[in-house]
């Protein structure tokens, strides 16, 4: 991939796995004793879930749901449709949210009331970026966040732009011509 598709690079990679080692360890002390369930939201958060786990020293389970708030713009729809539900049942069990970024907060407000609903013993919420939103339509409880980013439309570690550029081991913006120049 050529790179003149970047405009910025917000989080370069070094950061990344550094601020990610800090969660992992920050996660391994808080639920010492304990056998948390993982559940990462596809398809964004799979790269920093593959990451954050391998830096969790008490016994962890992944699981996985997918929801689709995007379709293919930039813009939030503010319609939560679950796609994959969980494979396991979280009653009674410690369940730590992984999500790549928390933009208007729909989403996750939309899981937390879901997941709570199936009464496991708790319910925490770990997120890669957070942006800094004027306009958030929705506090929605963080325990762990790596970042505070602006409000910003980013691309890189899991996150895409029509499937596009989650491989990136940065994060950064798009230049307006690649993307059409919508926020
Ligand atoms: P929210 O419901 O508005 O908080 O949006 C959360 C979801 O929107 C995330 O899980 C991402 O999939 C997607 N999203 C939000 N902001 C960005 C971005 O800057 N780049 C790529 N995807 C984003
Ligand atoms: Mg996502």
């Amino acid at each position: 991939m050529n790179d003149d598709f970047y405009e910025e690079i917000l989080l370069r990679s070094e950061a990344i796995q550094a601020r990610v080692a800090e969660m992992g360890a920050q996660i391994s002390a808080d639920y010492a004793g304990k056998n948390p369930l993982a559940v990462g939201i596809l398809r964004g958060a799979v790269v920093f879930m593959a990451d954050l786990v391998r830096h969790i020293s008490v016994p962890i389970e992944l699981d996985f749901m997918a929801v689709s708030s995007y379709g293919k713009a930039t813009k939030t729809s503010g319609v939560v449709r679950i796609l994959k539900d969980l494979d396991e049942d979280i009653k009674g069990r410690d369940v730590l949210v992984v999500e790549d970024v928390l933009d208007t907060g729909l989403t996750l407000d939309y899981l937390m009331t879901y997941l709570s609903a199936r009464e496991p013993a708790s319910l925490e919420v770990c997120v890669m970026l957070n942006k800094q939103l004027a306009g958030r339509q929705i506090e929605t409880r963080v325990r762990y966040c790596g970042f505070e980013i602006p409000d910003k439309f980013v691309v890189g570690y899991g996150l895409d732009f029509g499937q596009h550029y989650r491989n990136l081991p940065y994060v950064c913006t798009l230049k307006p011509e690649v993307y059409g120049g919508a926020k």
